[in-house]
């Protein structure tokens, strides 16, 4: 393939986190309580995935929306910071960034989201120039966004005609409703990357070997992530089980998912073998758990490395 300038486009969305934590008790209408610690950071799944894979070296570009915000600008920088080109972000004049204040108390949390700008991005803002600026499309978390699901199909095909291979996480469908044509679909998508729960819920099985089962009359590549298991590969008829890189000292696994995708699709366009691919998935998601939060474990390349060889006694090259 001729030289591109980005070797991944990101479609997908984009927000704030601001976690509260120590929180004294949980807050009853009509009163004010105190939370002793606050952390304001970048959220959203599509947001951590580009920064990772950044960060083990892809040229990332992302396209997504935010408001013309303070928070727009966290956005704006955190992705910056990570090297992510982020020219195609479309700022509204109307809609505000989206934000999730997620409240931690003791072992529970309670989370309320503006989703704002995200809902507002449709495929007419991706356009030809910029998949055809990329090698590889990456599009996660659709049900938070409704702009995007209505012509995923679309968009995928258009990514397939312009010579770019695809990946997919659709994530949690809030709604549980997964009203997406995945048999038109997945034709489209070279890589499929559900986790345990989803796969089951969109297929309506209860097993993951039978949801494979049905998915594999219509899909290509499909990696399934098993949380502290591993993670599941099918690709040619064939399954693979990948065993885990234990972390008995897990910090959070938030963006776990994500940071899996971030070292699953870094080996996938350098055209390493599902084995591999699903390997340095398994690692960059225990790295993830590592650290609080979805990027603090991918600070730099040289971070991860030690912490590859330090934890989990692998070799990063
Ligand atoms: N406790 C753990 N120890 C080691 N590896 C882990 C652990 N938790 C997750 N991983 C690794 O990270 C991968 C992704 O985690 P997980 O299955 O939780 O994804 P997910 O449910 O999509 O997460 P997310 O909530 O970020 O979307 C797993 O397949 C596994 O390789
Ligand atoms: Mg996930």
């Amino acid at each position: 393939m001729k030289d591109k300038k980005f070797d991944i486009l990101v479609v997908g969305e984009l927000n704030v986190d601001l976690i509260l934590n120590n929180i004294q008790t949980f807050p009853k209408i009509g009163t004010e309580i105190i939370a002793d610690q606050m952390t304001i950071t970048l959220g959203s799944s599509s947001a951590i995935f580009a920064s990772n894979v950044s960060v083990l070296g892809a040229k990332v570009a992302f396209v997504g929306e935010i408001g013309n915000d303070n928070f727009g600008k966290l956005v704006l920088d955190s992705l910056q910071q990570k090297n992510v080109d982020t020219n195609y972000i479309k700022i509204s004049q109307v809609a505000k960034t989206g934000a999730s204040i997620i409240l931690n108390y003791q072992e529970d949390r309670a989370i309320v989201t503006h989703p704002g700008a995200m809902e507002d991005l449709t495929c007419a803002d991706v356009s030809e120039e910029m998949l055809k600026s990329a090698k590889h499309l990456h599009v996660s978390s659709v049900f938070l966004q409704p702009g995007i699901k209505k012509c995923l199909t679309n968009l995928f095909k258009r990514a397939k005609d312009a010579g770019l291979t695809t990946s997919l996480d659709v994530q949690w469908d809030p709604q549980e409703k997964w009203d997406i044509d995945f048999e038109k679909l997945l034709p489209f998508v070279d890589v499929f990357l559900p986790n345990k729960q989803e796969i089951k819920a969109i297929t309506k099985k209860d097993n993951i070997e039978n949801a494979i089962d049905k998915l594999s009359q219509y899909a290509n590549i499909i990696a399934v992530k098993m949380g502290n298991e591993g993670s599941i590969g099918f690709q040619n008829n064939k399954i693979i089980n990948v065993p885990p890189f234990l972390n008995k000292n897990v910090v959070d696994a938030i963006g776990a998912g994500d940071s899996f995708n971030a070292g699953f699709i870094f080996s996938f366009i350098h055209n390493k073998r599902l084995q591999e691919c699903l390997q340095l998935g398994n690692l960059t998601g225990a790295i993830n758990t590592t650290a609080a939060g979805g990027t603090t474990a991918f600070a730099s390349l040289e971070a991860v490395k030690k912490t590859a060889i330090e934890q989990f006694n692998f070799i990063i090259n």
